[in-house]
């Protein structure tokens, strides 16, 4: 059975990344130019924005990002609002190329390696947890859910955006970016996801599809990948030269609606 970790690290090319961004920009990567490495979800830094935006509205003093990759999305949720920042990942790698970008980028959350589903924190310690397409690879949801139940204060917010299994779900095509197999994708219906809320005891606040933009996005990273400019880094450095037709497998499956987008805002 493959680990999530190794899905993640087996192409790694930290120090490529590290020292290409820290030869173009040595004033530091702004978070356009760390973009194709470190929004690693269907819709880029536009979705990371829309994200940072509910953050803001939120008011939050204390966010937690769960499966929080490279980090992308904490740094620019930094940019629009001040509060304490930590990003959890199960891949050490990952943690440690996040801490070095923070450190390039002049950021500063935490970044801590840890698992989603036994989150290493005491109850009630985030105003706001985010997790942008994490759960996708998570079988233990229902502690994923509870674990954030816990540890988000009374009144706490959890944001999910995440991919969930579409109409056609039987057409999915493999590899995509956070599965080579079937093995390590634990996609989840509307219907399932919604009950082991419930479950949970909490509740739905807003649910929004962002299918669409998902595929107008997918479409132009697709054009992007056929020109033969090449980028300072891309998303080969992190996931090999495979990136290419998981990028394409992701359009294809967005087409057929084997899978869907959506943001959840839970309290
Ligand atoms: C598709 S990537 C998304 C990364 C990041 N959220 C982003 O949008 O750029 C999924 C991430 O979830 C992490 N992950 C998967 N299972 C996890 C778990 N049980 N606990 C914490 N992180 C996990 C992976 O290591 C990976 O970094």
């Amino acid at each position: 059975m493959p680990s999530v970790d190794n899905h993640y690290s087996q192409s790694l090319q930290a120090d490529d990344i590290l020292n290409r961004l820290a030869t173009a920009y040595p004033e530091g990567p702004n978070t356009y130019q760390l973009a194709p490495i470190d929004q690693l979800h269907i819709g880029g830094i536009k979705a990371s924005k829309k994200l940072s935006q509910r953050v803001a509205d939120l008011n939050a003093s204390t966010v937690l990002d769960v499966g929080s990759g490279l980090g992308g999305l904490l740094r620019v949720c930094q940019q629009q609002h001040n509060a304490l920042y930590v990003s959890l990942d199960i891949t050490h790698e990952l943690s440690k190329i996040n801490h070095q970008l923070n450190l390039l980028s002049k950021k500063n959350s935490m970044v801590i390696t840890g698992n989603g589903q036994k989150l290493p924190f005491p109850d009630h310690s985030f105003d706001v947890i985010i997790m942008q397409h994490s759960l996708l690879n998570m079988p233990d949801k229902i502690s994923t859910l509870k674990e954030c139940k816990r540890v988000l204060s009374p009144n706490g917010h959890l944001i999910l955006h995440e991919v969930l299994k579409g109409d056609n779900y039987q057409e999915m095509q493999y590899p995509v970016p956070w599965a080579r197999h079937p093995e390590l994708s634990h996609l989840i219906s509307e219907e399932e996801i919604t009950a082991l809320i419930n479950t949970t005891h909490m509740q739905i606040q807003s649910m929004e599809d962002w299918t669409e933009e998902a595929l107008t996005w997918r479409a132009r990273q697709t054009s992007k990948q056929e020109t033969p400019q090449a980028p300072v880094v891309s998303p080969n450095m992190i996931l090999g030269s495979e990136f290419a037709i998981m990028g394409k497998n992701v359009q294809r499956n967005l087409q057929c609606n084997a899978i869907r987008i959506v943001e959840l805002v839970i309290c």
